[in-house]
């Protein structure tokens, strides 16, 4: 049985206000014992044999999955809770109206009394992370108390955790981001846990101003993985506004031509677009010479250099996607990533002690464990893994992890592409004027929703720049800032749109995706280095069919030019559609967005 050759509630900090803080907390939450974390493998095996013991954790085959852990949620915390997430600004104003938002002072004494004694019969862990390599100047840190230690096993995959950062925090360069977590579930004496201990009612907050992260109630993902989407975009997200950088949405990728020449791009989807697909892309076999390397696969901090260069460094260490869809077919690349070293939440268990999820292989398992723990067949009729099922994965072990991407400077970014869902109106690609108009087509860009979200099939949901749940603040500004950010930067990067999903008059997809997307990607880097010309239609530069490669796949022109068609009526309708988010944001709304949409108008 591992055990500790340290005692844990030895503080491994002399900084005397994360000491007081600790201790407040302590005082407040009542655990039973305080455990600092130093992030050492004797650490994680220790942590993780006390997970086996409470059924947290269950221990997958090691011969086929070596290093490999499974666990499975209490089925009411599946996912992140956005209607429970709180932007609790000290002005509603400044949360705008897509955040959800309670007077900061109110929302204080409703944390105080729901933290109150809630660790009790459980440790507090102290937890350090830092978002960035270790010493960047770019990276950010941040303190998460937790009792979770699933929570802190997964961050260690997610983040740079333990000593390193304590030392960065000792040295006192930076202000820390205090990061409360409980799962809200105490244990009166002698009680015995549950393996997924939640409670019912959830609260993720936000307070901007004073830079803190308060989450109750859930051990899932970014409601308790408070490195990702709590601080890594929405306090982030301010801190970039008043700090003169951006935090985005956005997978990063680095893109080699036959020549050697790498050109960085990022990209921001929303959900259920094949981000994770795109980041780690294989180019088809007919474009010899192309290589694709992933940086990020989520988010992205991206800054000017003294040269007043776009930077971007992934602050993440790790990857967190959804399993089903995953397959040696559609993405190998992930598929090798979570080989090994992986916690697997919310998939099928296999007799043999593998996991499985819809669409990993073309035959299911005769007979598996669903991700309720209940026996499975084909014939069932419920899906085995939950279509939000998770692996964590180190992003170090991902076989096309870009040579630079934990460089402390980040690299250098030539090009940024939004991206949706559209059965109609938005062609395959198209690149934007310029800066302005770019930001305008990031602003309004949108992805049809599904039934299953709500129980209308193709309505478009706006999702500006893919941060609609990860704004820390009111969305008029967050372009406002991204319009000023062009005055920090001399060489703009080129903006660009895409779509992978329109579908033609039966339906049917048009454009093959997947792998054929870098025939997309090419263009956009010859573009960004002026070797390939375009053509201008009133949406902007547009690629003819001869500017794509397309070495070793039959695509038709007449197919090309219905996926590239710009149907005037149809984007007359998509205008009005951009004018029902304007006017949710009006007071805040930049003028550059409104001369954009007059502009658009006009060469309509
Ligand atoms: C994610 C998301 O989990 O965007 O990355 O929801
Ligand atoms: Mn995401």
């Amino acid at each position: 049985m591992p055990s500790l050759s340290r005692d844990p509630s030895v503080p491994l900090s002399s900084n005397l206000h994360l000491r007081r803080w600790v201790d407040k907390m302590r005082q407040l939450t009542q655990p039973d014992a305080v455990h600092w974390v130093d992030g050492s493998d004797e650490e994680n095996a220790f942590l993780r044999d006390q997970l086996i013991k409470n059924g947290t954790l269950t221990e997958l085959n090691q011969d086929l999955w070596p290093g490999c852990y499974y666990a499975k949620s209490d089925p009411n915390d599946v996912a992140r809770v956005e209607q429970r997430t709180f932007i609790c600004s000290l002005s509603k104003d400044n949360a705008g109206p897509t955040n959800n938002w309670v007077d900061p002072y109110e929302m204080r004494r409703r944390l105080k009394d729901l933290f109150s004694g809630a660790m009790a019969g459980r440790t507090m862990y102290v937890l350090p992370y830092c978002m960035g390599t270790i010493g960047s100047p770019m990276a950010r840190i941040g303190v998460q108390l937790t009792d979770s230690p699933y929570v802190v096993v997964s961050m260690r995959i997610m983040a740079r955790i333990g000593l390193p950062v304590f030392r960065e925090i000792d040295l006192d360069k930076q202000r820390v981001v205090p990061c409360m977590h409980t799962v809200g579930a105490p244990l009166r004496q002698g009680e015995r846990d549950v393996p997924w201990p939640c409670n019912p009612e959830k609260y993720i907050v936000h307070f901007p101003e004073t830079r803190e992260i308060w989450s109750y109630g859930s051990g899932y993902g970014g409601n308790a993985l408070l490195g990702k989407k709590c601080f890594g975009l929405r306090i982030a997200s301010n801190m970039a506004r008043d700090e003169g950088w951006m935090a985005e949405h956005m997978l990063i990728l680095g893109i080699e031509d036959p020549h050697g020449e790498k050109t960085y791009v990022a990209a921001a989807f929303p959900s259920a677009c094949g981000k994770t697909n795109l980041a780690m892309l294989i180019p088809p076999d007919g474009m010899t010479g192309w290589k694709v390397s992933m940086v990020g696969d989520d988010i992205a901090w991206i800054k000017p250099d003294r040269e007043g260069r776009l930077r971007a460094i992934n602050p993440e260490a790790g990857v967190f996607g959804v399993a089903p869809g995953t397959s040696a077919s559609t993405n190998p690349v992930a598929m090798a990533t979570i080989a090994r070293n992986t916690i697997f939440t919310n998939v099928a268990l296999t007799p043999e002690g593998g996991v499985w999820w819809e669409g990993m292989t073309d035959t299911p398992p005769a007979e598996c464990l669903d991700w309720q723990g209940k026996t499975w067949t084909p014939a069932s009729g419920t899906p085995a893994a939950h279509p939000n099922a998770r692996f964590t994965a180190p992003a170090s072990q991902c076989p096309m992890i870009d040579a630079d991407w934990e460089a402390p400077e980040g690299v250098p970014l030539s090009a940024i592409i939004f991206g949706g869902r559209r059965a109609t109106t938005m062609p395959l690609a198209y690149q934007s004027f310029n800066w302005s108009t770019g930001v305008y087509v990031g602003a309004t860009m949108g992805s049809e929703t599904t039934a299953a979200a709500t129980g209308q099939v193709g309505k478009v949901r706006r999702d500006p720049m893919a941060m609609l749940p990860f704004c820390g603040y009111h969305m008029g500004d967050y372009f406002r800032h991204w319009i000023k950010m062009q005055r920090l930067i001399r060489e703009t990067p080129k903006i660009f749109h895409v779509n992978w999903f329109r579908k033609d008059a039966d339906g049917k997809f048009m454009w093959p995706g997947y792998r054929e997307n870098m025939r997309v990607l090419k263009w956009i880097v010859d573009r960004v280095h002026g070797r390939v010309l375009a053509r201008e239609t009133p949406i902007g530069w547009m690629p003819r069919y001869s500017d794509l490669d397309w070495t070793g796949l039959d695509f038709p022109r007449a197919t090309f030019d219905e996926l590239q068609f710009v149907d005037p009526q149809a984007w007359r309708n998509e205008v009005m559609g951009h004018e029902e988010l304007f006017i949710a944001l009006h007071d805040h709304l930049p003028p550059e967005m409104v001369y954009e949409r007059e502009l658009l108008i006009c060469r309509l």
